[in-house]
């Protein structure tokens, strides 16, 4: 037999407040006459399914709407179900976009290979190259500008002021990915962008382990894209929702450590004859250090120039992939933005697919390390570098 359901006695007692949010795993809710007079007004506002809204899901993204400086933010399943809903929101067949050459290698994908055969319009430009942003906008009416803050392996700063200059000169829209930047380092909104995208999956989230996306920005364009979340699907379950909120409790702590120990482990390898060539944004010889000091943010005279570095050994690809394996704190692995230090070699992980002509050209020399920094002790973590060096040569 079959008796009613305990809707009652399942309700919190409304005086009773978790300090942690509670997971809602529920997919549906119970319905009366209020519910669908709600519903029918308030549209996506309202909470009734579990595909259009989700109050834990809601919970994650109003903490990224915060250090974001965004007005609202939307979470997705992925930093792809990010970058695809929000591009898909804003370009239609016929479409332009205008994009950064260097950018992550399944958004290379989306733009090369999906957009085109969707009647979408890529043109791709150096990311560092303000002229070649401007011609490129000028050359045909743009609908979008897509970039990534900070450029991955070779950690180039974008100039999200000049490029935003561009994009609203010419009336279109600036999307840019600050994955590996985080709104620690960098608040794109605040310099001139009109949508931010992230992997949350990285340094949001912080613990490898958990796939999401968030896009934030002005209300009425998260709302659009959040009428796409619904129709591709691209929703974020609950508990992944609760992850990356639990992660973003440490966010400020993670990242002033992992932007700490780069800036130290970054100086201690330009110290050294058998590195060729390091890229941090904190380097006094970064190239693009212009930029940074207009882009970056700062605590007093410390810059806060984010938890990537890359470095370059001498004795190429083979020795790097020594030096790597040498590793006993740092990790071989792929993704970045964990507590635990991630490293890879860029030519057979990231960018396997390309040429090594192609990875030249993109500045991605033979013997190239990527280094993600945890929160590990700074001080065992560059001992673990130098020792790994000192042995693979
Ligand atoms: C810069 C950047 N954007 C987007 C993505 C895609 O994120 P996800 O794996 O969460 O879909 C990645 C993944 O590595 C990334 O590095």
């Amino acid at each position: 037999m079959i008796e009613g359901r305990p809707a009652q006695s399942l309700s919190f007692n409304p005086r009773t407040r978790p300090v942690v949010p509670p997971i809602h795993q529920s997919v549906t809710y119970f319905l009366d006459d209020q519910a669908y007079k709600d519903v029918q007004e308030g549209g996506l506002d309202e909470i009734w399914y579990g595909r259009f809204r989700n109050p834990t899901v809601d919970v994650a993204a109003s903490e990224v709407r915060r250090l974001e400086a965004a007005e609202a933010a939307f979470m997705t399943s992925s930093g792809m179900g990010a970058i695809a809903t929000t591009l898909l929101t804003l370009l239609s067949a016929g479409d332009r976009i205008v994009a950064a050459r260097q950018v992550y290698g399944d958004t290379r994908d989306l733009l090369v290979r999906d957009l085109p055969a969707w009647g979408i319009d890529v043109v791709q430009v150096d990311a560092t190259n303000l002229d070649e942003w401007r011609d490129a906008v000028a050359s045909g009416p743009t609908t979008v500008v897509y970039v990534e803050t900070l450029a991955n392996p070779q950690l180039d700063l974008a100039d999200l002021p000049g490029i935003a200059r561009i994009a609203r000169d010419a009336g279109a829209r600036l999307v840019v990915d600050n994955t590996f930047a985080t709104p620690y380092c960098v608040q794109p909104l605040t310099l001139g962008a009109d949508v931010v995208v992230h992997s949350a999956t990285k340094f949001l989230n912080g613990h490898s382990d958990v796939i999401a996306g968030v896009v934030a920005g002005p209300a009425e364009l998260v709302r659009e894209v959040q009428r796409r979340v619904i129709t591709l699907g691209t929703c974020l379950d609950p508990h992944a929702a609760y992850l990356v909120w639990r992660g973003l409790q440490t966010f400020e702590l993670r990242l002033a450590q992992a932007c700490s120990t780069a800036r130290a482990l970054a100086e201690a390898l330009a110290g050294r004859a058998d590195v060729v060539r390091v890229r941090h944004p904190s380097l006094p010889g970064y190239e693009r250090a212009e930029v940074a000091s207009r882009v970056l943010r700062r605590d007093g005279d410390v810059v806060r120039a984010g938890g990537m570095v890359t470095f370059t050994v001498a004795g190429g690809d083979e020795r790097a992939l020594r030096v790597m394996r040498g590793l006993r704190i740092g990790c071989e692995a792929t993704s970045l933005g964990g507590v635990e230090t991630l490293v890879s070699t860029p030519f057979n992980s990231s960018h396997f697919s390309l040429t090594r002509e192609e990875r030249i050209a993109a500045r991605i020399d033979d013997g190239m390390v990527r280094v993600s920094c945890g929160i590990e002790p700074a001080d065992a973590l560059l001992a673990d570098f130098l020792r790994a060096l000192d042995e693979s040569s």
